[in-house]
């Protein structure tokens, strides 16, 4: 299928709301503690890529409008979509409790827990009958290009920046990290118990900020994800089992459950923000019971695709940054074991029990980057997060072609090129 749109820079479509969502924010923080004020916006005064607005934005762009009955019926500006917000709220509460939704029982294990597996699924896109792309132009839709996003996905968009802000600001004091992109953390400046505090009362805010959307499944979505961001940290600070002699048998049960604990923090810290937060614009726009929202969530769309490309953004981000050997040594000061780390230790089992105490002895780092060049870690961690990104792109498939459509394949092709 040839798409209609090109985009080579998906943060074009959005730009103007992606400044707007920046500039409100500072107003939403304020309180009547000058103090406070400075702490609570420290890292929203600061340039930002914006990821995580942006995929609101797209997500929201891509299925706005598109309500209950699509693919079979399409909505125009003068017939528009009946499956807004007063209708969906009725049904919200009898909904099914999201707040498990990353419970390994739940999940297709095949596809998350092990990455060489789900490379070899077959591609999805097949599976839905895909409409004649004309059909669907965005006009047709009722649509303008680009399509109009709501004033509660803008909020969204809003309260999901601060939740990641207020988990950066606990991250930086847990870490004892004097920088964050470049510049002094907030505990430099300010210490830990002001960031700390500074970190809860942006959490306050977003949590009212949250409830005013008035929407039970959004909530219950956001809510869950800050218990995400703690599990992952939590399972972050995990030893992998130790037992040198098995440790020297990367094909083991121990390397599996290493993997299998990389994917689940990674999922965990990163990208359940993300996902959950696409799926809540969705919800937002109005699609929640439609054909395209069941569609995305069988295919486990708006979870997977952003699970996939977060996964994607960090496996490639430390790929690169191994390859260049310069902070890559990041996470293995730090203790952390991540893909090419973990490939390395197939090949060179003198990693194991490096990872095993955590590169925690003297020239520990040193000989575990060795391990990492020597090996074809990095080679092999960028083929996966390549063969993540496909999978994102597919996805996407079953979503009518629009711009947003367009800048979302986009942004799965930058994330694999990206080099910072
Ligand atoms: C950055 O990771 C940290 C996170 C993405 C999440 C951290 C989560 C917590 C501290 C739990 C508390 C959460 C809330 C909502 C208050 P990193 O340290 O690997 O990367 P970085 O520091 O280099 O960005
Ligand atoms: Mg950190
Ligand atoms: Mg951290």
């Amino acid at each position: 299928l040839i798409s209609t749109f090109h985009l080579s820079n998906p943060f074009t479509l959005v730009a103007p709301e992606l400044s707007q969502i920046r500039t409100d924010l500072v107003r939403l923080l304020g309180s009547a503690h000058p103090g406070l004020d400075e702490i609570a916006s420290y890292y929203f005064l600061r340039p930002s890529k914006q990821l995580r607005p942006l995929l609101i934005l797209l997500f929201s762009q891509a299925t706005n409008g598109l309500g209950k009955d699509w693919p079979l019926k399409k909505w125009t500006s003068e017939q528009p979509c009946p499956g807004g917000r007063s209708e969906y709220l009725d049904t919200a509460l009898s909904r099914p409790n999201v707040l498990n939704d990353w419970n390994p029982a739940m999940q297709d294990k095949t596809t998350f827990y092990d990455p060489t597996f789900s490379l070899s699924l077959p591609p999805t896109s097949t599976e839905l009958p895909h409409p004649p792309s004309s059909i669907f132009s965005s006009t047709d839709r009722g649509i303008t290009s680009p399509a109009s996003i709501l004033p509660t996905q803008m909020r969204l968009a809003q309260i999901v920046e601060m939740v990641h802000a207020a988990s950066l600001l606990h991250d930086d004091v847990i870490d004892e990290s004097p920088l964050r992109r470049g510049s002094a953390s907030a505990p430099q400046v300010f210490g830990n118990k002001f960031s700390v505090l500074g970190g809860n009362f942006i959490l306050g805010r977003a949590s009212a900020a949250l409830a005013r959307l008035g929407d039970p499944e959004v909530t219950q979505l956001i809510a869950s994800v800050i218990a995400n961001l703690v599990e992952g940290e939590i399972l972050q600070m995990q030893d992998v089992e130790s037992a040198e002699d098995v440790l020297a048998v990367p094909s083991s049960q121990i390397a599996q459950n290493a993997w299998k604990m990389y994917l689940q923090k990674t999922y965990m810290k990163t990208a359940s923000l993300m996902a959950k937060g696409a799926r809540s614009a969705v919800v937002l726009g109005g699609c929640a019971d439609g054909e395209i929202y069941k569609e995305l969530r069988t295919r486990t769309v708006v979870t997977s695709e952003l699970r996939s490309s977060l996964l994607t953004t960090s496996l490639t981000t430390e790929a690169v940054e191994d390859t260049l050997g310069k902070p890559g040594g990041a996470d293995l000061q730090l203790g952390l074991a991540t893909g090419p780390a973990l490939y390395a230790w197939e090949e060179h089992p003198e990693m194991g029990p490096l990872i095993e105490r955590k590169f925690r002895e003297l020239g520990d780092v040193e000989l575990a980057r060795d391990l990492v060049r020597k090996s074809a870690g990095v080679e092999r961690t960028r083929a996966l997060a390549i063969a993540y990104a496909t999978q994102a792109r597919d996805v996407l498939q079953p979503l009518p072609e629009s711009e947003a459509r367009a800048a979302l394949e986009a942004l799965t092709e930058r994330v694999i090129k990206r080099r910072s």
